[in-house]
């Protein structure tokens, strides 16, 4: 299975910091963000990555990562010229997962406990659609939030960033995809804010009944924010020393 790491975007919770520097290039302990994820696809076996960036951020991450020889994986990289949205940079790894099937997305601002392996091998047991990745958090409003059916079996839609949350479950940044999901983003239109947005790519999924969940275990945080980023080094300050 192919991955693709989404490691653009603006940054604008986090600035000054991320004036000058990329969100995914920031330090958290001893590492800069994005090398945790590359680390969470190798551990579950998953060695052939695509990062989408933006243009002033790219030589960032080809000059610390290279190849991904030293982190055991290998790298290509794709530019995104605007911040259009996370669908709008997954569109752009469409030639690279070509027709090879099922992949996963990562967005490269979630950091997380669990392994990803026993998610991964449930999706490959599924016959079709998608799988998204769910955390019980105290402030759904600030994510993509899920609306179950009655028995709790099915996610029916997503809501994103809703003032009233449906459920006090997010959607992480952790999203299993077929190849059926490049058409879905070309049939979806920008947002209020102006962006294509993935919970419109996972509504198209889940209207059609072929959207699966999973529940992390450990503990999980994006860190698109000050107190996040703060967490986020907090948790994995044993792992870097
Ligand atoms: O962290 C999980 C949440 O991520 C989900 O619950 C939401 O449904 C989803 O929309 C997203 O929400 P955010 O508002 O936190 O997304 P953000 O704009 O911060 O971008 C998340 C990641 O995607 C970050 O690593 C940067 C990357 N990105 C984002 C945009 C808008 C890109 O690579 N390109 C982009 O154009």
């Amino acid at each position: 299975m192919k991955a693709v790491i989404l490691a653009g975007g603006t940054g604008t919770r986090l600035r000054p910091l991320t004036t000058y520097l990329n969100k995914h290039m920031l330090p958290v302990g001893k590492y800069p963000m994005i090398v945790y994820a590359i680390r969470k696809l190798k551990e579950a076996g998953i060695t052939d990555i695509e990062l989408v960036t933006g243009r002033s951020s790219a030589g960032l991450f080809t000059q610390y990562l290279g190849s991904g020889r030293d982190e055991g994986v290998s790298l290509t990289y794709r530019i995104q010229e605007e911040a259009g949205g996370i669908a709008e940079a997954l569109k752009l790894a469409e030639p690279f997962v070509g027709a090879s099937g099922k992949f996963i997305m990562l967005l490269g601002d979630n950091l997380y406990e669990d392994s990803l392996a026993p998610h991964i091998e449930a999706y490959r047991g599924q016959a079709a659609g998608a799988m998204v990745l769910l955390k019980q958090v105290p402030d759904p409003h600030r994510y993509g939030v899920p609306r179950f059916s009655q028995d709790g079996k099915a996610i029916e839609s997503i809501d994103e960033k809703p003032q009233q949350p449906a459920s006090d479950y997010c959607v992480t940044g952790i999203y299993m995809y077929d190849a059926a999901v490049f058409s879905y983003i070309d049939e979806i239109k920008p947002s209020g804010r102006g962006e294509l947005e993935i919970t419109d790519v996972n509504n198209a999924y889940a209207s059609r009944g072929l959207l699966r969940y999973r529940t992390l275990n450990g503990w999980w945080t994006d860190a698109g924010t000050f107190e996040s980023l703060h967490e986020a080094a907090g948790r994995l300050k044993e792992e870097s020393e």
